[in-house]
């Protein structure tokens, strides 16, 4: 199972896949890219200390966002991914993206969708008053933090909690629950290792 993760920043998602790759938790699997678009993200010496090979395309660089997406189409289109895992990118993919790899790009979002899509999700939730909290992995489709969803995993709002502790707590579970459904995909994809 070829894996290609886009990031935007600081990439602790990104560090959980490649451990489990690495480990053979996610089974079966490589690798073969992280896609960033921002320079100076921490996510990129990440990719380099894990041996992955790391694409640097700035989206601040390009004229318009149509001109940003054919680049990255073209540079996923190269890579070949059976999925394409967003953890951290910013932006919301357009739709050449998304058409051109139907059910194979998954998201992770900080709160238990449908609840609290978009951004600043963790102070959303807070100001909701709510008492659970989680995370979300699903498919991405054209509407932002849609999709059907793969996964699910909650953790509890404690007294006291700000934006920075919740959030922590939720990381803890995100980077468990995406390996999870990735190791899923993984045993129940027909790609077999290869036997010589
Ligand atoms: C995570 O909270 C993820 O749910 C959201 O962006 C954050 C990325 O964190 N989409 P990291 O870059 O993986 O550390």
């Amino acid at each position: 199972m070829k894996l290609v993760v886009l990031a935007s920043y600081r990439g602790s998602n990104f560090n959980a896949i490649a451990e489990a790759v690495k480990t053979g938790k996610i089974p079966y699997s490589e690798l073969v890219g992280l896609i960033c678009n921002r320079e100076g993200a921490p996510v990129l010496e990440l990719a380099k200390r894990h041996q992955v090979p790391a694409h640097l395309i700035s989206s601040k660089a390009f004229p318009n966002r149509e001109e940003y997406e054919d680049k990255l189409l073209a540079l996923l289109q190269s890579l070949h991914p059976d999925f394409v895992c967003l953890a951290g990118y910013l932006l919301l993919l357009g739709p050449s993206i998304v058409r051109a790899f139907p059910s194979k790009i998954l998201n992770i979002h900080p709160s238990l969708l449908p609840a609290f899509r978009g951004l600043s999700a963790v102070k959303q939730a807070l100001a909701a008053g709510v008492k659970r909290a989680g995370c979300t992995v699903h498919f991405v489709t054209e509407a932002m933090d849609e999709g059907p969803i793969l996964a699910q995993k909650e953790v509890p709002v404690m007294p006291g909690d700000n934006e920075e502790t919740l959030s922590a707590r939720i990381l803890q579970a995100e980077h468990h629950t995406y390996v999870k459904v990735l190791e899923r995909l993984a045993k129940d994809s027909l790609i077999q290792p290869k036997t010589q």
